[in-house]
């Protein structure tokens, strides 16, 4: 079993540069499985649900393989819905867009039923019912999804609520049909832009991603012969800004869109941190106080976003005064405030809403991480904190930060991975 052990308590300091976007990632790969000829995607971050993606791919047929540190080149013509993917897509969430490229492309989609982080209900009602609009049949039992069509007919549809994946996947089975398919209240999150660019770059016919209404013109064919680069994580880049604010230092973080954490920008201001966005590809954070308290609640982007709750909530677990966090994405997105009370942190948990007495500064502890986002936070609280704390269940941490360690030590943090 491998562990973080931090000695916390310095500053961080320095220049750090940002990786290409997980969330996109992780959409786009499967995306190519609509393309019927070769593409290549750059700026692909190396982390494990990027690998284990590769190996659900293989398993409907394409050829995937790393053609650069952070490229990789698909063939992707001879592709096919198998069910030796099932075991390999219970495995992770975002393993549904390849119902909706297969459905798209094959007519005929399965995967196991996605797991993911535990943060509460994940239902995925808005997909489904967003695939059979277009004309498919589903059917979810015995642990897997299937999704089949004679043909996929471009039809509107309204989405509840702006899901990031039900857009996405919505787009991707639209992409082939015939006709045109409007999506009403879709998300707006930059990924969803990053997937319909890179569509588009590919050969569809995608407008208005970003914007309250997409509509996809159905094309016969998606050629690729293109190479395609990944947005910039704009979580990772707010993950760096808020450990600039927790640890008192001063980060300057390239390679990033400082548009697509406006939310975040604003919240740090006020909590008395400085920014420098003025470059336009980076930004600097420094804080050289207390941090003031806040209240915060997540929202769909342009809102502030839910992947950095738990990050920003360590800030405030030592700011000054106290603080709110109304969580209204998932219900279950506070397991981490259990891990930062045994570094001394005050905040009480409940339902969607946790209320953070700020302290002076939390302590060094043994503490478990429970998901990817919490697992950076407590990183962060780690290096924040008097003394040394040891992080347990690195496998959630590697999902989605990619060299994260090496990027920390760069900074300045004492941070190891050991083996037990
Ligand atoms: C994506 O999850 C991200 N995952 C999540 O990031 C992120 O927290 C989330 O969007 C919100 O920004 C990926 O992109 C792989 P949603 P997703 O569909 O697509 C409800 C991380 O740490 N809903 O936008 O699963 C749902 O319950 C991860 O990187 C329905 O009710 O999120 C939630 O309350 C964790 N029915 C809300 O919508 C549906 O059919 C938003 O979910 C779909 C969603």
């Amino acid at each position: 079993m491998e562990k973080f052990i931090v000695k916390g308590g310095t500053p961080l300091k320095g220049e750090v540069k940002i990786s290409g976007a997980k969330n996109a990632a992780v959409a786009i790969l499967p995306a190519a499985l609509l393309i019927d000829g070769v593409c290549t995607i750059d700026n692909i971050p190396n982390i494990s649900d990027i690998r284990l993606y590769i190996d659900i791919l293989r398993s409907f047929g394409a050829k995937v393989e790393w053609t650069g540190q952070h490229e990789i080149t698909l063939d992707t013509r001879n592709v096919c819905a198998s069910d030796k993917s099932l075991e390999l897509t219970r495995k992770f969430r975002a393993s549904y867009y390849s119902l909706g490229s297969l459905l798209g492309r094959c007519k005929m989609a399965q995967v196991g039923i996605p797991g993911g982080c535990n943060l509460g209900a994940r239902p995925i009602d808005l997909h489904i019912k967003g695939f059979e609009a277009l004309g498919a049949t589903v059917d979810v039992s015995h642990g897997k999804i299937v999704a089949t069509a004679d043909k996929l007919v471009g039809t509107s549809i309204y989405l509840d609520i702006p899901s990031v994946g039900a857009t996405i996947n919505v787009m991707l089975a639209a992409v082939l049909a015939k006709g045109t398919t409007i999506i009403d209240n879709p998300a707006k999150e930059p990924h969803i832009v990053d997937v319909a660019n890179f569509l588009n770059t590919m050969g569809a016919d995608i407008r208005g991603a970003g914007t309250d209404v997409i509509k996809i013109h159905g094309v016969k064919k998606l050629s690729g012969g293109k190479t395609y680069s990944v947005v910039p994580d704009q979580i990772e880049a707010g993950t760096f800004m808020l450990a600039a604010v927790a640890t008192k230092g001063d980060i300057t973080i390239k390679n990033c869109i400082p548009e697509h954490l406006e939310s975040v920008t604003a919240k740090i201001i006020e909590m008395g941190g400085n920014i420098d966005d003025s470059k336009g590809d980076e930004i600097r954070v420094w804080c050289n106080q207390r941090p003031s308290k806040l209240t915060i609640k997540t929202l769909p982007y342009p809102g502030f976003p839910t992947d950095l709750q738990p990050q920003i909530g360590v800030v405030l677990s030592v700011a000054d005064g106290t603080s709110i966090i109304n969580e209204s994405i998932w219900e279950s997105r506070f397991q981490y405030t259990v891990e930062l009370n045994k570094m001394g942190a005050q905040i009480t948990a409940q339902g969607q809403t946790a209320i953070f007495e700020g302290v002076e500064s939390l302590y060094g502890a043994p503490v478990y991480t429970t998901d990817l986002r919490a697992g950076a936070a407590l990183i962060i609280a780690a290096c924040m904190a008097q003394g040394t704390t040891e992080i347990y269940n690195l496998s959630h941490i590697d999902r989605g930060y990619e060299n994260i360690e090496d990027k920390f030590r760069a900074l300045g943090a004492n941070i190891e991975r050991v083996t037990e």
